[in-house]
């Protein structure tokens, strides 16, 4: 893959890089007209997106027969990956492992920084720098909002640059969530994103699923938003600013039993108490922020309820038997998503049909 130009003249240092607007970055972690380093959802345009879901249900339907799987798993059977999880995950590691699996990339893994040379003093710089010795691309997630990025950065100036994956950054971003969620819907909805009215529930100040997917939903026409949150968690203000200049309407309220009667989609998610710093959760009512058996009765026949899991109460377990819950669906689309946009990094997707 070749730089661009931009990239190749301009190598500015992290302090004057960062606080860039996202749109200006986006050409330093794009190769050839492609996604290069996958790390804000802001990368993802409406053609992109068609193509990735095309190719993730391409994936999902070759890969059912033997002789399909085999040439799948032929595509990139010469790379290797690194998963790095600074940070506690089930699904969001387990479906990239098996992406890679699906396209026979062959993996390796760091799942507790207390095994690796960070425990010596190694910066966690140098720990990254280190697996581009040894691979083709680097899946991370971190606690620390913007290192993943910062990663990207200093690999795409060194010697031996590798891809880097954003699998979730602090209480920043998570794009291929929001890829796989937007997948969700696409399938849901027979392929019409367009005039849908999203109900995104919960944790929204500290929930990196909705805010990569509020950015998402630029890529749609006729999108409203209702985000539904305790008073202490709202969604924060650079996302709603970023809902105004792209002249997507919003409203916040607490008044759940009254948006979900005219939603499309229910995003429902946790308290992210993970993030607290003075024990903020709790004290916090979140009981009315919980989707029951009683409310299929009141949503549309066609809405669709998501959530990103894990779960602790925010949905009750019966909902689970109602055909409008894809949250279990969701998560496995989560595993051809991420193979499909892998397959796109490494420019082989025009080879699954
Ligand atoms: N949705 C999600 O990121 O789940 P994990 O934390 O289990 O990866």
């Amino acid at each position: 893959m070749k730089r661009t130009q931009e990239m190749t003249s301009v190598q500015p240092d992290w302090e004057n890089f960062l606080p860039r607007p996202i749109s200006d970055k986006i050409p330093f972690f794009s190769r050839d007209g492609r996604v290069y380093d996958c790390l804000f959802a802001q990368q993802f345009s409406r053609d992109l997106l068609a193509h990735l879901f095309r190719t993730a249900d391409a994936l999902r339907e070759v890969t059912q027969k033997k002789g399909g799987a085999d040439h799948v798993s032929s595509l990139l059977s010469d790379k290797r990956a690194m998963l790095y999880f600074a940070q506690p995950s089930t699904r969001t590691f387990m479906s990239f492992l098996n992406a890679c699996h699906i396209l026979g990339m062959k993996t390796s893994e760091i799942r507790d920084t207390s095994t690796s040379s960070e425990v010596k003093g190694e910066t966690p710089e140098d720990t990254v720098r280190t697996f581009s010795s040894y691979v083709d691309m680097i899946i991370m997630r971190h606690p620390t909002p913007g290192f993943v990025e910062k990663t990207a950065w200093l690999m795409n100036r060194t010697g031996r640059p590798v891809p880097v994956v954003n699998g979730g950054s602090g209480k920043d971003q998570h794009p291929t969530q929001a890829l796989l969620d937007t997948y969700t819907l696409y399938r849901s909805f027979n392929g019409e994103l367009d005039n849908k009215h999203i109900v995104m529930v919960g944790d929204l100040k500290r929930g990196r699923t909705v805010r990569s997917l509020s950015y998402l939903m630029k890529n749609y026409k006729n999108i409203s938003l209702s985000f539904v949150s305790p008073k202490e968690f709202r969604m924060e203000a650079d996302i709603l600013d970023f809902l105004k200049r792209h002249g997507i309407p919003y409203q916040e309220t607490e008044d759940f039993a009254g948006v979900m009667r005219t939603a499309d989609a229910i995003y429902m998610t946790r308290i992210q108490d993970e993030h607290d710093k003075a024990g903020e959760s709790k004290g916090v009512d979140y009981s009315p922020f919980y989707f029951r058996q009683e409310h299929l009765k009141q949503i549309k026949k066609t809405c669709v309820i998501l959530h990103p899991l894990p779960r602790r109460h925010e949905i009750e377990v019966s909902v689970d038997d109602d055909p409008r819950a894809v949250f279990w669906r969701q998560e496995r689309n989560g595993m051809w998503a991420r193979a499909a946009l892998m397959a796109h990094i490494f420019g082989v997707d025009e080879k699954i049909a």
